[in-house]
């Protein structure tokens, strides 16, 4: 068989260190575009002290904290003497504005830079991170995210911790809902959309923040799905499964990149010299500066791979990392460091470079440029913002089930009976790493009331407690309606950062009271919000239709009417695999052909006492209509890059009109090494009215045929290929192609 290799990416990583590579990461500031700015960095860099230099390298939180405690001292000194370059968590226009006054008391008034985890929507809560990514539309993402930089830049705030592109597979890791799901190829795009919905066309517009690719690398294949637990995989496993979102995130043009708090081949990536100065900065070229997480720079010492906090912050520096968030290790022994010889100073002056040339949102020009107190009164809260949280978050929601066609509920459902605290939980929508003012979030309860329904509406369960309440009313009611609306999920802190769970399951009494509920003989609709795949098949069983409605933020009970009642037909597809069993985890879609796969008969891969089968499969949601596939047809392609087309045709059977999430897989079908059954390389979303007919073309590329080596080098190998088409990974039909 012949190989043909593509892109060799990654020597360095063979040769083990940077200097045996001979790369040393640091970027080459005649390649600059922008001399100006690059003349006055080094006018100003010139006139810096070792002391003032290092300043810029260091970021100290404020108010409150994201992590654990940490020293900070006297900052507003430090801050006045130039030496801090950022704070995170101040926000507000009057918070800003002090903090910058007195960094323009510092001898060379260079602006601090405001950093916050803007996540999901500012005031303006958004559908958190993993239910944007249920429309598979590039489009919805984008505007969520220029929405929630429109907000924080009115709020004073420069840079923004998002977006978060780990891959994950494991449903325990509490960081899934902050991510785009389980799929790379997905992945990649949302991260570019994300990058581009903060970063807009151009910095220096007060509208936009800088963004940051997090967690670089590997962070959501934390063993066991527990949080700042170790990360183990081969490198080809890392390039062909993990990579690729960073990657997209760099080339979209993020301007920072946020540290992992695991190791990456046993070295912890916050002084990981191979990830940062190798991949990142030599190899990808990125130009923008790298953060630590919060203080995982004084980590390493935990990690047992530093002997103190001085030696943790000479191999941070060593690395590539630029900047340290919270445990001052830069700050209290990168200047001695220096003068004792133990850092070339080179390696300080390209990180303050680096972090200057954020001079691109022009603060130098004016450091006060995003304190505009009009702004913020009038952007923050808008009803600009507004329609967007709502346009994203009924694109958010994904219909799982839908018995005889129970939804969208008939016009002459008016009595409806509302069970479950989360439908009048306001702190609940906003899910985790919320900003979200929470007054302002119009839970189902309120847009219920709002449409005129008349609403019967009971607790059914504790929210604190769990247990069942209310019981014979909850019943009463349910015999009283024309319909049943329950909803049953997690709570805001059962997912996110330190919310990992080793059960995923939804709590045994919320799934009994769907069971009780659907015996009183009236179809009941589950509604599940929660931040990450849960299982509930007792629940799902039992309700007539089911809609994963995740938390969507400020907008929830408007977005969730609106699709019970049919003004918006449901068009979400899952971007995770929703396990059966706890037993399944890690779950995902795009798993390898082992020796024995189902047709081996007994002999196969499975367990003895569960399926192997999900609950509900990647890419997988239905609508109010019925789509149609035909056969996937294979077109020729232009005799250059594209080696063929892929064409399908799809219809809407339905009676209404809807979106449709049209999936193209790949699988290589003989290769060198093991590859996956399928792997997702293209997805579309139309919109067909009734009967309407669309054609779908997919180009089939070097770049959705090859995988990348244990070397990171690229191969496309030639052989046959099949070539899937449908609606989501499981039901598809497919064509065979000959590379
Ligand atoms: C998280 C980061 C976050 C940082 C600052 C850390 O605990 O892992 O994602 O940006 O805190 O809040």
């Amino acid at each position: 068989m012949k190989i043909r290799l593509i892109l060799p990416v990654l020597a360095f990583f063979m040769a083990g260190t940077i200097s045996a590579a001979g790369a040393d990461g640091i970027r080459k500031t005649e390649s600059s575009e922008d001399r100006e700015m690059d003349r006055f960095i080094s006018a100003l860099m010139r006139k810096m002290t070792l002391e003032e230099k290092v300043g810029q390298m260091v970021q100290i939180p404020a108010n409150f904290t994201t992590g654990p405690a940490v020293r900070t001292g006297n900052y507003i000194k430090a801050i006045e003497e130039g030496r801090v370059g950022s704070m995170l968590n101040v926000e507000g226009v009057a918070a800003t504005r002090k903090y910058q006054e007195l960094a323009m008391k510092s001898r060379l008034r260079i602006p601090l830079i405001f950093g916050k985890d803007v996540i999901h929507g500012y005031r303006t809560g958004f559908p958190i991170p993993l239910a944007e990514a249920s429309s598979f539309d590039m489009e919805v993402i984008e505007r969520a995210a220029r929405c929630a930089a429109r907000e924080a830049s009115a709020a004073g705030i420069h840079w923004t911790f998002a977006p978060m592109v780990d891959v994950g597979w494991d449903a325990r890791w509490g960081r899934v809902m902050e991510g785009a799901g389980e799929d790379p190829f997905y992945g990649a795009a949302v991260a570019r959309a994300r990058v581009k919905g903060f970063q807009g066309e151009d910095l220096s517009d007060t509208a936009t923040v800088l963004s940051c690719i997090k967690h670089f690398a590997g962070y959501g294949a934390v063993i066991a799905g527990k949080e700042y637990n170790s990360v183990d995989m081969s490198m080809g496993q890392f390039a062909n499964f993990y990579m690729l979102p960073y990657k997209a995130g760099v080339e979209a043009g993020a301007a920072t990149v946020m540290t992992a708090f695991n190791d990456f081949n046993s070295v912890p990536c916050t002084v990981n010299g191979d990830l940062l100065r190798g991949l990142l900065k030599d190899s990808w070229g990125f130009d923008g500066f790298t953060v630590s997480d919060y203080a995982s720079l004084g980590e390493v010492v935990n990690h047992r791979c530093a002997v103190d906090r001085k030696d943790a912050a000479r191999q941070g520096v060593m690395a590539g990392l630029d900047m340290e968030m919270s445990t001052g290790c830069y700050a209290d022994f990168l200047v001695e460091l220096v003068r004792d010889g133990s850092v070339p100073e080179k390696f300080v002056d390209d990180a303050v470079r680096r972090v200057l040339e954020q001079n691109r949102l022009g603060l130098f020009e004016d450091p006060f440029r995003y304190c505009n107190e009009e702004r913020e009164r009038t952007v923050i809260g808008s009803a600009k913002s507004r329609e967007d949280a709502l346009y994203v978050a009924e694109r958010s929601i994904v219909l799982l089930e839908n018995e005889n066609n129970f939804l969208p509920l008939s016009p002459d459902i008016r009595k409806v009976a509302l069970v479950g605290p989360l439908s009048k939980s306001r702190y609940d929508m906003c899910g985790m790493w919320s900003c979200a003012d929470q007054s302002r979030v119009v839970t189902l309860y309120d847009a219920m009331m709002e449409r005129g329904v008349d609403v019967l509406y009971s607790d059914g369960y504790d929210l604190g407690t769990g247990e069942l309440k209310d019981t014979s009313l909850t019943m009463s009611y349910a015999r009283q309606a024309d319909a049943v609306v329950v909803t049953i999920g997690e709570r805001a802190e059962n997912s996110g950062e330190m919310r990992c769970r080793g059960d995923i399951s939804i709590a045994q009494e919320q799934q009994a009271l769907v069971s009780m509920l659907a015996a009183s003989g009236k179809p009941v609709v589950v509604l599940l919000m929660c931040g990450r795949p849960v299982i509930f098949n007792e629940a799902r069983e039992a309700a007539a239709s089911v809609l994963c409605t995740w938390w969507l933020g400020s907008e929830s009970g408007n977005a969730i009417c609106n699709v019970l009642w049919g003004d918006y037909n449901p068009s979400g597809k899952l971007p995770m695999t929703f396990p059966l069993h706890n037993g399944q985890i890690p779950l995902y879609y795009q798993q390898k052909s082992t020796g024995r796969p189902e047709s081996s008969g007994w002999w196969h891969s499975r367990y003895q006492d569960i399926p192997n089968g999900p609950a509900y499969p990647f890419g997988y949601g239905l609508s109010y209509t019925t789509f149609e596939y035909s056969a996937p047809e294979l077109l020729s392609g232009d005799g250059e890059d594209i080696h063929a087309k892929v064409k399908v045709c799809v219809r809407n059977t339905g009676k209404y009109a809807g979106e449709e999430v049209v999936q193209l897989y790949v699988r290589d079908d003989v290769a060198s090494v093991t590859r996956p059954v399928k792997e997702l390389k293209g997805f579309r979303k139309i919109a067909l009215g009734p009967g309407e007919v669309a054609e779908v073309v997919f180009d089939i590329t070097d770049s959705q045929l090859g995988f990348y080596d244990e070397r990171l080098e690229y191969i496309v190998e030639p052989g046959r290929f099949t070539l899937m088409t449908g609606g989501d990974s499981v039901h598809l039909r497919s064509v065979d192609f000959t590379l």
